[in-house]
């Protein structure tokens, strides 16, 4: 596991191990029964998403890095100089290093990530590359209030970088509540820099979440294995499924876990019970055109003021700014 470089300083705001039991117990009592998806990335689980975006069938992660390998300069001068530059769910933050090399002047760097480890593995790894950035590490759930650390040097503006379709992980109304509260943290003069994974095909979608080698359905059941190992819990990870299947109407993928059999689970001193074939909601992955996400950004507040595609036109990185503010 990586260390932090010795001069630079996380701020610890991981949710409680009490936090994850509340909310696995509550979602668990739901009919249907329904799992948050923030709880995938444990170690392993941020482990195995890394490998996820090296899939063959996952075109998500290889059509945002070209778009961005395309377009980091025109999206670095749209943002201006001198900004705060803040990543929600920054996981391995690939990304980032082609948005920081075109950004001028960046004052600080402020990513925001849940899991310990891949925020600090991504730390260290850009450290290198930007050793005179100011780097403030905060390892939290994003979804919550949270009070930022303030950089040395007074920022021009803010800009909140969230990529890798990582919004489409939130139904409507979480995702538009999202967003106002970026809206908040831009303040009036700041940005939002928005990557999400676009309409197409259902056949091209489901094979991204089912890929052959198996390491979708690996990632989902890791959930299992995590409340195991953090709720004392005794899921039999064989006894389920992964099934994820696309939504034409919702646009979305659906993800669940099926249980194979008719059985009872422990989990955190409660007796659960899944009968044969019962699914469990464990994930959604929303899917825009560039209208339904401008109608989505209006609804919090914001506006598109730019927007950028790949060359195949898989997915769009979106720049938005309070509405009634100049571009
Ligand atoms: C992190 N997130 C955007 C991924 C997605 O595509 O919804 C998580 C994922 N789940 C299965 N494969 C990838």
């Amino acid at each position: 596991m990586s260390t932090l470089p010795s001069e630079i300083f996380l701020h610890d705001l991981r949710p409680s191990a009490a936090d994850m039991r509340a909310a696995v117990l509550a979602g668990l009592t739901r009919r249907p029964k329904r799992l948050p998806s923030k709880y995938f990335y444990d170690t392993r689980g941020s482990q195995l998403f890394e490998q996820i975006c090296a899939l063959p069938e996952y075109y998500l992660t290889r059509a945002e890095l070209e778009l961005m390998r395309m377009h980091a300069a025109a999206i670095g001068t749209a943002l201006g100089e001198r900004a705060l530059v803040i990543e929600y769910g920054s996981g391995s933050a690939t990304k980032t290093r082609l948005l920081l090399e075109h950004l001028a002047d960046a004052v600080a760097y402020v990513p925001v990530e849940i899991s310990r480890s891949a925020l600090t593995a991504s730390v260290a790894r850009l450290r290198t590359t930007f050793p005179h950035l100011e780097m403030l590490p905060v390892c939290a759930d994003f979804t919550q209030p949270l009070t930022l650390p303030e950089p040395a040097r007074a920022p021009r503006r803010t800009v909140i970088y969230f990529p890798g379709s990582t919004l489409g992980n939130f139904d409507t109304e979480a995702a538009v509540q999202l967003l106002a509260q970026m809206r908040q943290t831009m303040g009036a003069h700041g940005a939002a820099l928005i990557g999400v994974d676009r309409v197409k095909s259902s056949e091209q979608i489901e094979a991204a979440y089912n890929d052959a080698a198996g390491v979708t359905a690996e990632f989902t059941l890791n959930l299992l294995q995590r409340i195991n190992r953090e709720l004392q819990a005794d899921f039999d990870l064989r006894a389920f499924r992964h099934r994820a299947r696309y939504h034409p109407q919702r646009e979305r993928i659906e993800t669940d876990i099926i249980s194979r059999t008719d059985q009872e689970v422990r989990v955190a001193g409660r007796h659960v019970h899944f009968a044969a074939g019962e699914a469990m909601r464990v994930e959604i992955s929303c899917k825009y055109s560039p209208e339904s996400f401008a109608r989505l950004a209006a609804r919090a507040g914001l506006r598109v003021t730019q927007a950028w595609s790949d060359s195949e036109a898989l997915f769009s990185v979106h720049c938005l700014r309070p509405v009634g503010r100049a571009t």
